[in-house]
Formats: C-alpha cells, structure tokens, sequence
C-alpha cells in the first residue's frame, strides 16, 4: 500500500504538471516547488502510520480510500514544511537549500526586479498553500468521519505553529505550554491523527480507536521531543537541518523551559538573550546540568505508555509492529 502512495502522489502531481504546462509553462515552477520538495527523501511516517491503522483495523487493502489519505497526509506534510521553513528562517531541508532560498537565488541570478528574500518567500508560501489544496483534494472521496478527522489535523497543526511562533516571540518558559505545542504543532498530525484517519476508514471499533489514541499522542510528543533534541545535539550533516537552529530562532522547546525554569546556571547564561547565547556553550551546559536527560527521560515515559496502549487492545502482531514504529519514529538520528 505504501508503494502505492508513492505511485499515487507522483501521478497526481504529473497531471497537475502537465495540466499546467498547457495552461502557462511559467506555472510549472510552483507545481515543482511542491512535487520537488515531495520527492526530496522524507521519512513518510504519516501515510505510514495511516496505512498501519487502516490495516490493523480489518481494512480492505485493495481498496483506495487509505491510499489517498496516506498521499494527502504526504501533502500537507509539505506544505506545512515548505511553510514552517519561511517561519524558521531555516536554510536548509533534507540536505538541500530550503524553497524560499533556492526561489530567492532564482530570483538573483535571473537579474529580477524587487527583493530577492520577498520572492523566495513568496513561492515557499505559495507552494505550501498549492501543497494544502493538493491534500484537500485527495481527500475529497473520503468517508465523512474520515474528513472530519482532516479537519481537526489540519486546525491543529495551524494553531500549534502559531503557538510556536508565539511562543518563541514571548520567550517565557512555560513546561506545560511546551508540551501542548509539540503535540499539536507535529505530534497530533505526525501519529494520533494519521492513525484515527487509517482507523476512521477501515471502521475501527471505539475500543481500537481509543488504543490508537494514547498511543498516538505519546508517541507524537516523543517524535517531537526528538526533534528538538537532534535540532540542539544533532549535526547538519546527519539530519539534513541546520543544527542548533531552535537556539537562534529563541524556540521555547521543552528542553529550554526545563533549562530556563529549573537550571540557573543556564539562566544566567542565557539571560533574554538565546541567540546571541553560545551556543557550544549551552550545548555543554544541557549536557552537564542533567537537561537533555531530562527530556530523553519523557521519551521514555510516553514510549512506555505508548506500548500500553496497543499491547492490550491489538494482536500481538499488529502490538510488535506498532511498538517497532514508535522506536524507529523517535530513536531515530534524522
Ligand atoms: C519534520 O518531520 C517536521 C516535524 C514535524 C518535526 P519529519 O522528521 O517527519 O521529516 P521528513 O518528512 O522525514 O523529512
Ligand atoms: C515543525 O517543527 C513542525 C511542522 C513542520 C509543522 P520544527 O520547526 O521543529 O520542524 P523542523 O525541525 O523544521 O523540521
Ligand atoms: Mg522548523
Ligand atoms: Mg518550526
Ligand atoms: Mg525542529
């Protein structure tokens, strides 16, 4: 089923391609923005875990639905990236420079008028609503409950980047804040939502649901918490991000609001001042006060609870399979 995501995502967007090409070839370069970015190595844990739930629910694997949900989960993933990476200031994105950065040298060598950064931006943007609209679509023919699970996903992303935004502006460290933001930002669209979609299209029963629920949310954190670790501890060249990005962007992670509520070593180094904060400095400081333990040892928790869940509610296949994607989706190096 999985290859047929792949096969239905790169269909989908050589027909929009070649639709386009007939309309206006200038138009080509924004559908390319999106199937570039779609083909640029991600993990594909969303259509994973969607088809995943499908499956272990009883659902019939011959059967579309699942197929596009899976490739509109893909879609929105980048559409969400190609954003986040405009919010970020990021430069870099699965090895490659970001859209927003590639459009902007575009911009440059062709000798363009107006600003450089604006153009760039304004594609990224552009590509990332062209992304949401290509996901709205595949999920047109999906059941009702199916797209009332969407439209939460969707709502919830949004309001959790703002939150991160938000967050990062004010700059107050807030545990439990943190934690809201890292499940409805990317742990809810990343695995509790895409398991409730599978579930939702193969009819699941409440019980089942319920399971895929806890352990959605606990392993959604834990993708998160990851990330922000591999952000301030990973190197670039592994993850294929800048490294230490969340530092310079005055991210308030929960690795930051353990750090500044509870560490006054770390308080004194920082001050109100993280990006102009050493970072080597600070990497050491995590380290040594405890902090990066701190947050490894949520990991651990929400994975225990995350293995709870499904031990007693699924076969003790589909237990072990789903047990094998927490791990890989959060001990993972990029
Ligand atoms: C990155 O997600 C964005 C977050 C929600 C943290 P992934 O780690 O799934 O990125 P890719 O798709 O594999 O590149
Ligand atoms: C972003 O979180 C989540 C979404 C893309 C919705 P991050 O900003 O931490 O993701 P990365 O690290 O850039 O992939
Ligand atoms: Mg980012
Ligand atoms: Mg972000
Ligand atoms: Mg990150």
């Amino acid at each position: 089923m999985l290859e047929r995501v792949e096969a239905r995502l790169a269909g989908f967007l050589a027909g929009e391609r070649r639709e386009w090409a007939e309309l206006n070839p200038d138009a080509v370069e924004l559908v390319d923005c999106v199937a570039h970015m779609v083909a640029s190595g991600g993990k594909r844990l969303r259509p994973s875990f969607c088809i995943a739930a499908y499956l272990a629910a009883g659902g019939d694997p011959a059967s579309d639905q699942a197929v596009d949900a899976a490739a509109a989960l893909e879609l929105l993933h980048t559409s969400a990236l190609l954003h986040d990476d405009v919010f970020d200031a990021s430069e870099l994105r699965r090895n490659e420079p970001t859209a927003h950065m590639r459009h902007a040298t575009l911009h440059t060598d062709r000798g363009w008028h107006g600003e450089a950064r604006r153009y760039g931006e304004s594609v990224a943007i552009l590509a990332g609503n062209l992304g949401l609209v290509y996901a709205q679509r595949l999920m047109d023919g999906s059941s009702p409950h199916a797209r009332r699970v969407w439209g939460e996903l969707c709502t919830e992303l949004m309001v959790g980047q703002f939150l991160d935004v938000r967050a990062a502006a004010r700059f107050q460290p807030d545990v439990p804040l943190a934690r809201w933001i890292a499940l409805f930002k990317s742990g809810r669209y990343t695995v509790s939502r895409p398991l409730a979609l599978g579930a939702a299209l193969a009819g699941g029963s409440p019980r089942l649901l319920a399971a895929f629920e806890e352990y959605g949310l606990a392993v959604g954190e834990a993708f998160q918490l990851r990330d922000d670790l591999l952000d301030a501890f990973g190197s670039a060249e592994v993850t294929g991000k800048p490294a230490r990005l969340d530092f310079k962007q005055h991210k308030m992670t929960l690795l930051m609001s353990f750090a500044l509520s509870d560490e006054p070593e770390v308080r004194a180094l920082v001050g109100d001042d993280l990006p102009g904060t050493d970072p080597d400095e600070l990497h050491a400081l995590l380290i040594r006060t405890g902090i990066r333990d701190r947050v490894e040892a949520v990991i651990a928790e929400r994975l225990k609870v995350a293995d709870e869940a499904v031990s007693t509610a699924l076969p003790p296949a589909w237990a072990a399979q789903l047990h094998a994607m927490a791990q890989a989706a959060v001990y993972r190096e990029k």
